[in-house]
């Protein structure tokens, strides 16, 4: 996959792109990053990429041309692309918008600075505006870089466990279970004994009456979205957890049988 990034701070996106999952990614050839420098494609002496709103009010408004000629360079890549305005006006990013990006050939994310981007760039040049949240940012490139993380982590390959990006929070509606390490016990705190004992389906069954409850806890909203299958609500009933996560919105899965 290739994502390129438009914006004004192309050193912006310098060290997170060189660190960690996302440096791995690169060098492995599963991700191809493309940064562009906008104020590069400004025509004006100054280099301006913004100027006055029309109709006047506060702050600056980025200029048409520049993005527009920026992303005229954009090189292609065969297959699916997709122009994304990164914008507190766009939907709001999920790993679900992640997992939809993931499956794209190609994902140009334009980050914007000022008041916003000049409707007319906008409609003509791109596809959706995303949000990572209801909070303004002084631009888009720190959301910019949070859909390059999450959506290289589920890129094949990219992670070094095939399948933690399966086990990672929301990939089914539900937050993930607490997490230890050795030592076995630590500030007169002891790991619950079962993570101890080998039994990896006890183990599993463990987890997943966790998750539940830190979900009903924390983020019952997200329980709408789950599928019990009949062992995990004979699990949760066992637990006395089924009508709270049923009140909730999770539904039954069809039976197989
Ligand atoms: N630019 C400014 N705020 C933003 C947000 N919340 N999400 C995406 N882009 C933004």
């Amino acid at each position: 996959m290739r994502i390129d990034l438009l914006g004004i701070f192309p050193d912006f996106f310098t060290t997170p792109l060189n660190e960690g999952i996302v440096r791995r990614a690169r060098e492995a050839r599963i991700l191809d990053i493309g940064i562009h420098n906008v104020r590069a494609y400004a025509t004006d002496r100054h280099q301006m990429t913004d100027d006055r709103p029309y109709g006047g009010g506060e702050g600056m408004v980025m200029k048409p041309e520049p993005l527009a000629a920026c992303l005229a360079t954009v090189p292609p890549v065969a297959g699916k692309r997709r122009v994304v305005l990164m914008s507190p006006r766009g939907a709001v990013f999920s790993q679900r918008r992640a997992q939809e990006y993931a499956t794209f050939d190609q994902l140009v994310l334009i980050c914007g600075r000022y008041e916003g981007v000049d409707e007319r760039f906008t409609m003509r040049f791109v596809d959706e505006e995303c949000s990572i949240g209801d909070y303004v940012l002084s631009g888009g490139e720190l959301a910019a870089l949070v859909i390059v993380d999450a959506v290289c982590r589920l890129l094949p390959g990219a992670l070094g466990c095939a399948d933690s990006a399966e086990k990672d929070s929301f990939s089914r509606s539900l937050l993930k279970h607490h997490q230890y390490t050795r030592p076995p016990e630590f500030a007169g705190v002891a790991v619950p004994e079962v993570l101890l004992s080998g039994d990896h389906a006890a183990i599993a069954r463990h987890r997943f009456v966790e998750s539940v409850r830190i979900t009903l806890a924390r983020r019952p909203d997200l329980l709408s979205g789950l599928l019990l299958s009949q062992e995990e609500s004979r699990l949760l009933r066992k637990e006395g957890l089924l009508t709270a996560v049923e009140e909730a919105g999770a539904r039954h899965a069809p039976s197989l049988a």
